[in-house]
């Protein structure tokens, strides 16, 4: 059953239970500005959300998550909360009416909600234009501040030109190269996206033109998180298994 949007103005205290289900926190991030992390936090959740309950966390005090949530006519299957106080966003873990929490983040490495909603993400999506520059300073980032927290992590290509498929190939052999996790599938860029953010719709509601390869895209990322967190699962069953 697809879920009403809640009111941004929702607060997660409001949210906070003492259910046994922990949810799992996938955080969107990335220090450069406008590189598709809110693109991407809303049409995974809205992805995600056919299969289990979703709630989207907005840290951004921009609110561009809230803005589109807000322009929405129909649902896109998951709840929405703006969050931005770190002392809230500390507590994400008791929010348990959920099995998945996605967290769009600002584009602002020294924000005080990353550094409280970082330590309680179980995946890390990174999303990044394949161009060079934004790539060496998302390496530089994963080295500083990522891997020294042992999360799972993988970059996301995005806003890759569907007339140089080849640079996003070169982007990601370079990432692999320098032991960054990097997702097989990628973010082209259409128009679609922006169309369906002024909408107001996740890309899989949206209709028009190069629907079918923006949608097909995201559900590629999809799949590629869900086997990552099956693969995840499976290693601490193992694990647990071991210790008896
Ligand atoms: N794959 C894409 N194709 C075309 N346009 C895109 C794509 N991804 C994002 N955009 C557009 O690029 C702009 C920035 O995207 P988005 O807001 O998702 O980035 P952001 O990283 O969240 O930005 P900010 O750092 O300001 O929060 C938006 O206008 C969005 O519609
Ligand atoms: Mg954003």
């Amino acid at each position: 059953m697809p879920r009403s949007p809640t009111p941004a103005e929702t607060s997660i205290h409001s949210k906070t239970s003492t259910d046994s289900k922990i949810p799992k926190i996938l955080v969107v991030f990335n220090g450069k500005g406008g590189v598709g992390k809110t693109t991407t936090a809303i049409n995974l959740a809205a992805g995600f959300a056919e299969n289990e309950p979703v709630l989207l966390v907005d840290a951004d005090p921009q609110g561009s998550a809230t803005w589109w949530i807000d322009r929405s006519q129909n649902r896109m299957g998951f709840d929405l909360v703006k969050e931005t106080d770190p002392v809230l966003l500390n507590h994400l873990r008791q929010i348990h009416d959920y099995s998945l929490i996605v967290v769009d983040t600002p584009p602002a490495l020294g924000s005080s909600a990353l550094a409280a909603v970082l330590p309680a993400a179980d995946y890390l999506l990174l999303p990044s234009p394949p161009a060079p520059m934004d790539l060496s300073a998302l390496i530089e980032t994963v080295k500083r501040i990522i891997i020294p927290f042992g999360v799972t992590h993988r970059v996301l290509l995005t806003r890759v030109d569907p007339r140089s498929l080849g640079e996003a190939i070169e982007a990601q052999k370079t990432l692999l190269e320098v032991g960054i996790p990097v997702c097989q599938a990628f973010i082209r860029t259409y128009k679609a996206h922006e169309r369906a953010a002024l909408e107001g719709t996740s890309i899989l509601q949206w209709r028009g033109k190069n629907k079918k390869e923006a949608e097909a895209d995201y559900r590629r990322v999809v799949e590629e998180i869900q086997q990552d967190w099956q693969t995840i699962e499976e290693g601490e069953a193992k694990q647990s298994e071991d210790c008896f």
